[in-house]
């Protein structure tokens, strides 16, 4: 099968374009005709040799957590999904080496979902893993609901593209970074106030409108005393989420009683069908997408890595 791997880890160079044996379907797995890929910021970290401590590698590594596609096989234990069922989901192992930038990638059966049916394959390919984070952290996590207030950092991003409209849709009111270009981006997702963080602290914004800090933060920033900020602009008693990181060794955390946690995805099917659902019937909007062919991953773990894309990139592969 056509797949892209790396033999060792590296910059974007090291992504090769080849022909790899079809990977086999474990019994608690379906194996996927991928249609589309999701390209997510931790697979050009793991390329680039991040995590070793948490994240083991066989290599050739084939990245690439997020899937879409159609069913090929199903594992001997597998008795609620078929042949042919079109399917979007998360491939998240701690162990990686059949990623998702392949024709075939298995996936436990357990953290797929149908794949919406308003939704292409490459627009399905964008919402598991950034669906899964932000709806765990901003509900299951923040608590989130009706009258409270959050910082979605980084609004234009993968995860801040899914996380404004459903902090929306749990009735809280939405404060958001983004630079001046993606302004018009973030208020149409729903974004109540936007920080155009180029040309003004978000710090200094964030108290002078809410004065005893907000709700929530969803930290998806790293570095340059980001994780501390986001303690002194929550509220007593409220909740940081941090995307990259454990919190900071901070005494006003215990002192004001807040809930700081590194909130890491967990691969959760029937959380990705009910999100799908909201998705379907048009509660939530899809994220925007940038579509580029498997061939071009290196571009796209580039383009990545500059922290510049709007929405979700995802790797087209199979035309199903
Ligand atoms: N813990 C988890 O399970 C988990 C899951 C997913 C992602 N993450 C992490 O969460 C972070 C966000 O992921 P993502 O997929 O959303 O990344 P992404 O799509 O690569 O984010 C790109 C966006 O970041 C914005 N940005 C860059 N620098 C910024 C700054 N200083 N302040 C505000 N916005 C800034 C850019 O918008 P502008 O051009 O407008 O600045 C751009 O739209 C990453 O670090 C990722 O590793 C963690």
């Amino acid at each position: 099968m056509r797949a892209v791997f790396y033999e060792t880890h590296g910059d974007a160079q090291v992504l090769q374009v080849g022909e790899l044996d079809k990977p086999a379907c474990g019994p608690e797995q379906v194996l996927v005709e991928v249609a589309a890929a999701g390209v997510n910021p931790i697979d050009r970290r793991l390329r680039a040799g991040e995590l070793t401590e948490y994240i083991q590698r066989t290599f050739p590594v084939v990245p690439g957590f997020d899937v879409s596609g159609r069913i090929a096989e199903v594992g001997t234990a597998v008795t609620d999904w078929q042949v042919d069922d079109e399917i979007m989901g998360l491939a998240f192992t701690w162990s990686i080496q059949h990623g998702t930038y392949a024709e075939f990638a298995p996936v436990d059966a357990a953290a797929i979902a149908p794949k919406p049916a308003n939704a292409s394959f490459v627009q399905a390919a964008g919402i598991p893993l950034v669906s899964l984070t932000a709806w765990q952290s901003l509900l299951e996590f923040g608590q989130l609901g009706p009258g409270k207030t959050v910082l979605i950092q980084a609004g234009a991003g993968g995860v801040g593209s899914v996380a404004i409209p459903m902090a929306k849709l749990l009735g809280a009111k939405v404060y958001t970074t983004a630079s001046a270009a993606n302004a018009d981006y973030v208020k149409a997702l729903g974004a109540d106030v936007v920080i155009d963080y180029q040309n003004a602290s978000y710090e200094a914004a964030i108290l002078n409108a809410e004065p005893e800090g907000v709700d929530m933060v969803l930290e998806a920033l790293l570095g340059d005393g980001t994780d501390e900020a986001a303690i002194r602009i929550t509220k007593t008693g409220g909740a940081v989420a941090y995307m990259n990181n454990e919190p900071p060794n901070m005494p006003d955390i215990a002192d004001r009683n807040i809930r700081a946690e590194f909130i890491h995805h967990r691969a959760d099917g029937d959380m990705l069908a009910e999100l799908g659902a909201l998705y379907e019937q048009g509660i939530l909007s899809l994220p925007q997408t940038e579509t580029l062919p498997l061939e071009s991953a290196a571009e796209a773990h580039l383009r990545s890595e500059s922290r510049r894309t709007r929405g979700k990139l995802v790797l087209s592969i199979n035309d199903l």
